[in-house]
């Protein structure tokens, strides 16, 4: 992989078919874990960091779920300066938002992840939450509601694209995954898959019970480094 351009091997497509494009990258195992002792950092490597923020910085906004941000104790988007002053040339700001998505509303709002943030983070949370969260929230994020009970992943992804945002990377975790995969939202996913076996009880990609028809996705590219394979796939338009 060292001697590809990484921009070009994950270039969003040009013209998509809907808009946003809903990209979402992961790492899992040959067992298929998605983190060891609740956390996926120690599975990747360096050319998966590169690869991560190389996508990070194609995104216009990217998309968590609040398990994944407790969980990994998400910080506030940061890029090195040569993605930065990219992102900047395009007219885009120096580091793509970050959207977390919770039903509880359950997150530190006194967190570097809202507090340090470059770009002011959105929550979207189901309505019961809003009621609950009250006045911390707004002092720190855009807060929006998007469901009652639930989140639905399709008003995210109406209200992400009428603020403009044409590209959406989703990083997990496996419950949000699977609330966009069931809604038919997903086109793309890249998946770094280190080759190791870890056993355990690390979820999987997608969470719930058996997809109704397996969903068969197109390899668009496969590249190796450090033993680590980098997917690119594509969701199949029916
Ligand atoms: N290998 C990887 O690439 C990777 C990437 C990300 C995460 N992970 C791993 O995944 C694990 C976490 O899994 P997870 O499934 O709990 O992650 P998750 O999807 O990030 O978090 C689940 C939580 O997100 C909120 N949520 C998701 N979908 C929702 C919806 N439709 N409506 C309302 N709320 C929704 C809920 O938050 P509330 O509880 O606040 O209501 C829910 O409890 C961690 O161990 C993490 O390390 C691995």
């Amino acid at each position: 992989m060292s001697a590809v351009d990484l921009f070009e091997a994950y270039a969003l497509p040009a013209r998509a078919v809907r808009t946003p494009f809903v990209r979402c990258n992961m790492v899992s195992t040959l067992d298929g874990a998605t983190s060891v002792q609740g956390r996926s950092g120690p599975l990747g490597g360096p050319a998966d960091r590169r690869v991560f923020h190389v996508l990070r910085s194609l995104a216009d906004v990217v998309l968590v779920g609040a398990g994944t941000v407790r969980s990994e104790r998400y910080g506030p988007a940061r890029l090195d300066d040569d993605l930065r002053v990219r992102r900047i040339s395009e007219g885009r700001s120096p580091v793509p938002p970050i959207a977390v998505v919770t039903g509880s509303g359950d997150l530190d709002w006194r967190a570097s992840f809202f507090t340090d943030a470059e770009v002011r983070p959105l929550v979207f949370v189901a309505g019961a939450a809003r009621r609950r969260i009250g006045e911390r929230a707004q002092r720190v994020a855009n807060v929006v509601v998007a469901g009652e009970e639930r989140v639905d992943p399709r008003l995210v992804l109406e209200h992400l694209g009428r603020a403009g945002h044409r590209s959406v990377l989703l990083e997990g975790g496996p419950t949000l995954n699977s609330a966009v995969l069931r809604a038919g939202l997903l086109d793309e996913l890249c998946l770094t898959m280190p080759p190791r076996l870890v056993a355990g009880d690390g979820p999987r990609l997608v969470t719930g019970p058996e997809l109704a028809r397996p969903l068969e996705l197109e390899i668009v590219h496969l590249l190796e480094e450090d033993g680590l394979l980098f997917f690119r796939l594509a969701v199949p338009r029916s």
